[in-house]
This record gives structure tokens, sequence and C-alpha cells, in this order.
């Protein structure tokens, strides 16, 4: 059963670690996610965005086909399958399809906007047991055709936002979606400490996992961040594991050509890079 992620990004943030979204895009990569979370006793968050949704065929389709995957596979760890980057009326689409969470990205909007719509989010969620992200500060790079500078959150606007009640708070501190460009200045600690300082036991979401040196990520747990997103690393392993059975021409061998066969290899890759982080962000073993 999908649980929300206010209790395992407690238990996270009391425990200094991080429990990672990955975003997903279909069958493959949601299985590939699920089944490293069972094998290394992990909680985890499966991200939508509002594109990767549509793409899916609707909320719903999702919503069917995680929870099929949760009792066919024999998933016990805690999974929360939350919308990424969600608009107002997105929030309420995946509240009646049952998704388990969701983030209203309200970063665009001005601070005053953000919390009245971000409130009434939170009323509607609490009433069903589902947890709530907000953001503010947005965060850099290009998502979905939604373009972010990057910028560095207002704390005291971090702070009028987590004392609405929301479950978890993201919060621009220099991070981009995407890869990073070489001039990237890196996460502004700075910002991080004086957020966590207002927000206490808030736990904080690190967007733009993808490229990240682990030092920083480290460090950005030990401030407070007790949730990473992450997506376009499965998708740059799975497309080079993609690429690397065609090139090799093994689609031409035999029965390469079943689908089954082809994107093995990017499934594979797609588990590689989820354990990989889920060892660095210490949710291993964290499940219960
Ligand atoms: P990346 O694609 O940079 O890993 O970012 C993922 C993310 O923040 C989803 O909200």
């Amino acid at each position: 059963m999908l649980v929300s992620a206010a209790e395992m990004l407690k238990k996270a943030k009391a425990g200094k670690y991080a429990v990672g979204q990955f975003n997903i895009n279909n069958l493959e990569w949601t299985k590939a996610i699920l089944l490293t979370a069972q094998e290394l006793n992990s909680p985890v968050i499966l991200g939508v965005s509002e594109g990767a949704g549509k793409y899916m065929a609707g909320y719903k389709t999702v919503v069917g086909m995680v929870n099929g995957m949760l009792e066919e596979l024999n998933i016990t760890v805690p999974v929360a399958l939350h919308l990424d980057h969600g608009s107002y009326d997105g929030c309420m689409k995946c509240i009646e399809a049952g998704f388990s969470s969701v983030m209203f990205d309200g970063s665009h909007y001005p601070i005053e906007e953000n919390i009245a719509k971000t409130t009434e989010l939170i009323n509607i969620t609490r009433e069903k047991g589902m947890s709530l992200e907000a953001e503010v500060g947005s965060i850099g790079g290009e998502e979905d055709g939604v373009v972010g500078k990057g910028e560095c959150a207002d704390p005291n606007e971090c702070k009028s936002i987590a004392d609405l009640g929301v479950t978890m708070l993201a919060a621009g501190i220099g991070n981009i979606h995407g890869k990073y460009p070489a001039n990237w200045e890196g996460l502004s600690f700075e910002t991080l400490d004086a957020i966590q300082q207002l927000t206490g036991e808030m736990p904080l979401v690190l967007h733009g996992g993808t490229g990240i040196p682990e030092d920083m990520i480290k460090k950005a747990i030990s401030l407070g961040v007790a949730k990473i997103n992450v997506n376009t690393e499965c998708q740059l392993a799975f497309a080079a594991a993609t690429r690397g059975y065609v090139e090799a021409g093994k689609d031409l061998e035999g029965k390469g050509f079943d689908p089954r066969k082809l994107l093995a290899p990017g499934f594979d890759a797609i588990k590689a890079t989820v354990k990989e982080k889920m060892e660095l962000f210490g949710s291993v073993g964290k499940a219960c």
C-alpha cells in the first residue's frame, strides 16, 4: 500500500540520512526503482512530473500500475507516489487519482499567493493523510518546459511556508535540474544553514540531485536535507546502456529485437544508479 512521505522523512531527518525521490517514466523505470528499494530495504519516493503523468496515459494509469506492482512484486518497504512540481490543478487531479503525496510548486507566484494556495492544499491533503511538499525559490534549469534561474530562497519566506504545516520544503540553494554547467558555483550551504535554523525539524528537499558531488550531498544532509530528487541521472544511464546494446548490434542477433531484451540493459542501469544513490544518501536498511 502506498504511504505518505511524512513518516519516512521525519525518520530520515532525525537519523541524518535522506530518502531518494526517483522520477518514473514508464513500467521499466517503476519496476527497477521498486525492486532496488526492496532489495536494499530502503524507503523510496516515486516522483511523477505532470509531463511524465501525461506520457504514461494519466495519473490514474500511474496509480494502477504502481499499486499493481506493490502487490505483484511483494514490495513491503515504504513507498510514496508523489507528484513532482505540481500546479494547483495537477495536485487536485493526483489527490483524486490516489497518489499518496503531492508537491505544489508555487515558487513562481508572489509569496502571498504561494502561501494562500499552499494553505488550501494543506487542508485537503491533511484530511486524506497525504504529504505535501512546497517550494520557495525556484530551482534552476529546465524541467518539462518549466525554466528556473537557480535562485537562493529567502530563509524568512521558507519559515512562513514551513509554519503553515507543510510536510517537507524544497528551497532553492543554487541547485539546478539536469546536468550542472562547468561554471556552476555549487550549493549555497550558507542559505541552507539559515533555512534550517529557522525551520527546525522540517525535512528539507534538495532538487536537481543529478551530478551534485558526493561531498556536497553529504554536507546538505548534515544541514537538514532529508529528501533528494534524482531524475536526469537515471535517464542518462538508461540511454547509455541502450545505446551500447544497439551499437553492439545485439538487437540484430537472434531475438535481440524483443523489447524485453532490448530494454534490459537500460533497466539494469537504472537499478545500478538507484542503488548507488541510496547508498550515498544513507537510506539502505532504513525501511522499518
Ligand atoms: P535532476 O533531473 O537534476 O536529477 O533533478 C530531479 C528533480 O529535482 C526532480 O524534481
